[in-house]
């Protein structure tokens, strides 16, 4: 059984302040919905990560992540941030690969590659983030982007790595747009993904890894796409930052 996870994405938003009472809303409304096995993970800036960490009930369905990390370990890297300074802190996930991180920092492969190396070294979770353009899609050549993001930064990784990973298909565009992709075209992708892994890992692996969906997730909407089988949760930006909205997407499976 795959773990089912929503994970909310704040990006660049909330000050420090107002980041620890969503995180505490958060926290508060899952346990008073007893939500235990839904993995819930908060992607917070680096900003709130250690006063929020704080409030975080040892119960280990309610994870902290940072949405991005340096892939050196230390040194002349002015205003970065690295793997062991997310690991001192109590970080458990860190995403990777954003389209956002793509887009603007230009992130390539091979600098993928290593942070995903970085952050599994230093015992945390890699979300690592895949999904085409919209005029990808509209060329077709969608499936072959998608493979060649996860091949080029993550093949050359042994089984034992590779099963520690959380995968998220963001198409771009649908993050941020309030077009959500229909429940076929994610599931089309989801298991196009999932044979992918299966091809280069075995079957074993393929099935234990969980792979998100992001992308306009709503209350609304969360329960179509869950329900698809290969998707095991969501990597969700506007809508995790109201508490209610987010419980209930993870309350939608
Ligand atoms: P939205 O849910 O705001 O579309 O963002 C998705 C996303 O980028 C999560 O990482």
């Amino acid at each position: 059984m795959r773990k089912k996870i929503a994970a909310g994405n704040w990006k660049m938003n909330t000050n420090p302040e107002d980041g620890l009472k969503l995180a505490s809303q958060v926290v508060q409304m899952a346990q008073d919905e007893s939500i235990s096995d839904t993995t819930i993970i908060m992607s917070v800036p680096y900003t709130h990560i250690e006063r929020i960490k704080k409030i975080i009930p040892p119960t280990k369905n309610i994870l902290i992540a940072a949405q991005n990390c340096h892939q050196e370990v230390s040194g002349a890297y002015t205003g970065e941030i690295s793997a062991p300074m997310l690991q001192y802190l109590g970080v458990d996930c860190v995403i990777l690969g954003h389209s956002e991180r793509r887009e603007y920092n230009k992130e390539t492969y091979a600098e993928l590659k290593t942070k995903t190396r970085i952050v599994l070294k230093h015992q945390m979770t890699p979300i690592f983030c895949c999904g085409e353009k919209l005029a990808t899609r509209e060329e077709s050549a969608h499936f072959d982007l998608v493979k060649e993001q996860l091949s080029s930064s993550l093949f050359e990784f042994n089984a034992i790595e590779f099963a520690q990973l959380i995968i998220a298909y963001e198409p771009v565009w649908a993050i941020g747009t309030g077009v959500t992709a229909s429940s076929e075209e994610v599931q089309e992708m989801h298991h196009f993904i999932r044979y992918t892994i299966a091809k280069k890992y075995g079957e074993s692996v393929a099935k234990q890894i969980p792979i998100l969906y992001g992308g306009s997730v709503k209350p609304e909407n969360a329960q179509t796409l869950f329900s698809c089988p290969d998707v095991d949760g969501g990597l969700i930006g506007g809508a995790s930052l109201d508490a209610k909205g987010f419980i209930d997407i993870a309350k939608s499976f």
